[in-house]
């Protein structure tokens, strides 16, 4: 192991290195916070990753993000926790003394973007949740471990509901991609994992006329900020949890466990990503 005597870095390892937001993200609770860090992109081919990742500490970090291909491995590989097995795959590493532990930020960050977008979401028992991907898992894991008594998972393929019910339990119901409709009455909480509304897909095409006044509408969509489905949320003066409170609630817990502060998501930061994303 390589003994570290520079500022602290984490990374993302992806392949290719997609263009994420997470640098800015990272960057800019560094320069807040004041802390002398790094977050760089790391561009790792899978047949590079398993080495990456076992010597992360060599390479010279003292955790990392994972992006694709590499999430389910990155879990293989490391110590996961209880979310991470659920939702089968790791996106955050960090090192506890020389074990290299994994989680699955995404159920936190779908959850605190909740409690700070729409306080009280909880006291709803019901909720109809869209797509059976990975998105969803993690949405999954987190309404149940929340107390939401009963999930109606409604996926284009039904299979897939199906297979998740049947990993999640009693709580979670798979239903026809049909039967959205007669569900939303029900439902205190609706939340799209799909990939419809996003830029270049087509719109999520639902009439949200049967959700009650107090029902709260997420989307995990963030390309565009105002899918279909939040623009209709709003016309029906419904309370919204967006993409972009998700990608940025998700990074808190990486940059607590690497750099030992709990960074705050505030509206400045909020604005520095928007302007990233609607930039051209
Ligand atoms: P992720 O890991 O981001 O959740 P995924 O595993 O590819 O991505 O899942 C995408 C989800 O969007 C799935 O639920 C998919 O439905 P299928 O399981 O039937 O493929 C859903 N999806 C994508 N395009 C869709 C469409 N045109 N209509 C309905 N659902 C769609």
């Amino acid at each position: 192991m390589t003994i570290q005597t520079g500022p602290r870095a984490a990374c993302l390892i992806g392949w290719p290195a997609a263009h994420s937001r997470s640098p800015l993200i990272h960057h800019y609770w560094l320069r807040t916070l004041g802390i002398e860090g790094g977050y760089n992109i790391e561009a790792v081919p899978p047949e590079g990753f398993a080495e990456f990742i076992l010597h992360l500490s060599g390479h010279g970090f003292v955790g990392a993000n994972v992006t694709r291909p590499h999430k389910e491995r990155a879990l293989a590989l490391s110590e996961p926790d209880a979310r991470a097995r659920a939702v089968g795959a790791a996106n955050t590493l960090w090192y506890d003394g020389e074990k290299l532990c994994s989680t699955n930020t995404d159920v936190e960050g779908f959850i605190n973007n909740l409690d700070a977008s729409a306080p009280g979401w909880d006291r709803a028992s019901d909720a109809l949740v869209l797509g059976a991907g990975g998105a969803s898992r993690a949405v999954l894991f987190g309404l149940l471990e929340r107390g939401i008594t009963r999930v109606h998972l409604a996926n284009r393929t039904f299979e897939r509901a199906q297979a998740l019910a049947d990993q999640f339990g009693a709580a979670v119901h798979p239903v026809a991609w049909g039967a959205i409709g007669e569900l939303l009455p029900g439902a205190g909480v609706l939340v799209n994992t799909t990939s419809l509304g996003m830029h270049g897909q087509p719109p999520l095409a639902i009439d949200l006329g049967g959700l009650a006044a107090d029902a709260v509408v997420a989307d995990l969509v963030y390309v565009p900020l105002k899918t279909p489905l939040l623009a209709a949320a709003e016309a029906r003066g419904l309370r919204r949890a967006d993409g972009l409170g998700m990608l940025l609630h998700q990074a808190v817990r990486g940059f607590e466990l690497w750099f030992g502060r709990r960074p705050e998501v505030t509206p400045e930061l909020r604005a520095l990503v928007e302007a990233d994303l609607t930039k051209g």
